[in-house]
């Protein structure tokens, strides 16, 4: 596919018009940031764990009825995907207490939630730090309509019950994750964005040990070793 304009380039990804008005490439970067992108640096190979990663849990949850903008792979660090207008939503979905949750609550991290899974909304909103939107907010703001809001809120939740049995059986507890929703040019509403360590956080089920972005924002080291781990356990075959 013919790579035309760059279109965007974000934190980790750079996206790229093509010859078709409705698929983009979606080019994923080793770069990492955090902290709203206060925290800087490289995680080698990234780009290509995430790129790969993200292809496959789009097909699964593809063949599962979750609509998703993944086209096909179009090198080692870039997909096609269908071009969406994005919701300036940002979904977290949570089954164990853990991050911004466990600071806002008092729950220590790895508490179990009552009644999984918790799914929150963050407006998208750089200035502003992406904060955690209420309700009456998101009435408010009115950048996604309440049928689109529930339509997401559904999917984020089907995504979780495919994503926790995938990944529980190849060793890994999914705690939480975000997602990104859109709409394509048929105003169908799909899941965007990408599926990685970079998005979920993931606990190897025997030891808790963390296999995700968490390493690098807290300085924990082995942060390549980890993100090859998930991609490892997530091509390989099923473990537990
Ligand atoms: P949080 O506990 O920091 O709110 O993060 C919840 C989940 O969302 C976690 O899996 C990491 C992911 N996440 C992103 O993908 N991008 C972000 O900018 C943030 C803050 C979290
Ligand atoms: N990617 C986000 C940032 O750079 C935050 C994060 O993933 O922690 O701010």
């Amino acid at each position: 596919m013919i790579r035309g304009e760059k279109l965007y380039e974000g934190k980790a990804k750079v996206v790229y018009a093509t010859d078709d008005p409705d698929v983009y490439l979606q080019d994923f970067k080793d770069s990492a940031t955090a902290f709203d992108g206060k925290k800087k640096g490289t995680i080698g190979d990234k780009g290509r764990v995430n790129n790969i990663m993200s292809a496959q849990l789009f097909a699964l949850l593809e063949e599962a009825g979750v609509k998703t903008h993944f086209l096909g792979l179009e090198s080692d660090t870039a997909m096609r995907i269908h071009r969406l207008d994005m919701f300036q939503v940002e979904f977290v979905v949570r089954n164990i207490v853990a991050g911004s949750l466990s600071k806002r609550i008092g729950y220590p991290e790895g508490t179990p939630l009552k009644n999984p899974p918790i799914v929150e909304y963050y407006y998208k909103s750089d200035d502003l730090g992406d904060p955690l939107l209420c309700s009456a907010h998101l009435d408010e703001l009115q950048v996604v309509s309440p049928e689109d809001l529930s339509e997401a809120t559904v999917m984020s939740k089907s995504v979780n019950s495919v994503l926790q049995e995938f990944f529980a059986a190849r060793g890994i507890t999914l705690v939480d994750f975000k997602l990104e929703f859109g709409k394509d040019a048929a105003g169908v509403v799909r899941l965007g964005d990408e599926i990685s360590p970079d998005t979920c956080r993931l606990w190897d089920s025997a030891t808790n040990e963390k296999l995700d972005k968490d390493r690098f924002r807290r300085d924990m080291g082995g942060v390549e070793d980890a993100y090859a781990e998930v991609l490892r356990r997530v091509t390989g075959p099923e473990s537990a």
